[in-house]
């Protein structure tokens, strides 16, 4: 059910919120370099490759780079005919770095195979390298004044403050899409989009919304209930999973300890480890010995190492050797001074743990 606030706010075509929020864009609107002034058409070279700039990274990191690429590839057919080492270089910086990798490939299909102009339609967008759904509707809008419901981080706040949309997200993400539908006004829907990002931006912030100097607060149903930071509402953070692992901390009568590279790809990639057994949900103590580097009398110690990462938790059992300095190396291992340890390997910091609880 919608409250009245939010009614007030609907209707196909926008009604009164899209005329309220595109009249509050004339007047207000941030005037960004990709942006066509008013009444002129967008560069949709531009309007692409700032909307790939702009995944995952701020306006404000983002204009340099927009300002620069633009400088050195003016059109779609120069960036496709740059080597993809410069346009690896210029991205530098920016992070995630696929986009890059997306972007140039991008360049070279719309030059090579649609003789330099981009599609004009959402679904000829998505066929494009790194133009998914989002990126599709905001260049469809932005540079081809096409309807197309644009949704993104700024308009799903605004959006599930518009209309108390109470579900978590992402759940809410469908819902959210259909009110934003029918906000959508048929024309300026790309200024209509902008509007909404910039009203997110400036405005109907996460934290501490100017409700006061909104254009929509007369139709907002979070303003009228006065909570609009509730929005949009979160799903309680799944538990994170827990595993569990042994450690070998053999220590060489010449005072050199053991260690080992870690697969270059996955987590702490490359990084240097103790040896030890795998990290596991089902890891049975009681044969965490199996796993040793090789025979010897390893002591467990008491107690575990925790150490918590993005995805799960991890409690490491740590056993401890003094061995002879004919001890065998097994394949990719190395011995390492001990008093050296943190000098001269990349040891993370669940490893650092687990170094201050073998030294006791
Ligand atoms: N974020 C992503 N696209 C944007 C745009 N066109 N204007 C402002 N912020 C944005």
């Amino acid at each position: 059910m919608l409250t009245r606030a939010a009614h007030a706010a609907s209707g196909h075509g926008g009604g009164g919120a899209a005329a309220t929020l595109l009249a509050w864009y004339d007047r207000s609107r941030r005037r960004l370099p990709w942006r066509a002034e008013p009444g002129a058409t967008a560069d949709p070279y531009a309007v692409w490759l700032s909307e790939i700039m702009l995944q995952q990274t701020t306006v404000q990191a983002v204009k340099p780079y927009f300002a620069r690429f633009l400088a050195l590839w003016p059109t779609v057919n120069e960036l496709a005919a740059a080597p993809i080492e410069a346009v690896m270089k210029e991205w530098a910086g920016l992070g995630y770095y696929s986009r890059a990798r997306n972007l140039h490939a991008c360049a070279q299909t719309v030059a090579q195979r649609l003789g330099g102009r981009f599609p004009d339609t959402e679904a000829g967008l998505r066929e494009l390298p790194g133009v998914g759904p989002y990126t599709a509707a905001a260049i469809a809008a932005i540079a081809f004044g096409k309807r197309a419901v644009v949704v993104d981080g700024n308009v799903e706040r605004v959006v599930t403050r518009l209309f108390s949309i109470e579900d978590a997200m992402p759940g809410a993400k469908p819902l959210i899409r259909a009110r934003a539908d029918d906000l959508t006004p048929d024309m300026r829907a790309g200024d209509f989009a902008q509007a909404m990002m910039d009203l997110g931006a400036t405005i109907c912030t996460p934290r501490k919304p100017a409700c006061a100097i909104c254009p929509l607060t007369d139709g907002c149903s979070a303003r009228a209930n006065g909570d609009a930071e509730r929005f949009p509402v979160k799903a309680p953070k799944a538990e994170r999973p827990t595993r569990a692992g042994a450690i070998f901390y053999a220590r060489r009568a010449d005072g050199c300890v053991l260690v080992r590279a870690r697969p270059p790809k996955g987590l702490l990639g490359g990084m240097s480890e103790f040896p030890g057994s795998p990290w596991s949900a089902d890891f049975d103590v009681a044969s965490a010995r199996d796993h040793a580097p090789f025979p010897a009398d390893w002591r467990r110690l008491a107690g575990s190492v925790e150490h918590v990462f993005t995805h799960f938790a991890l409690s490491l059992t740590v056993f401890t050797a003094d061995v002879p300095c004919d001890a065998p190396t097994p394949e990719a291992g190395r011995w390492t001074p001990e008093d050296k340890l943190e000098a001269l390997e990349a040891l993370p910091t669940v490893m650092r743990k687990a170094l201050v609880a073998a030294r006791g």
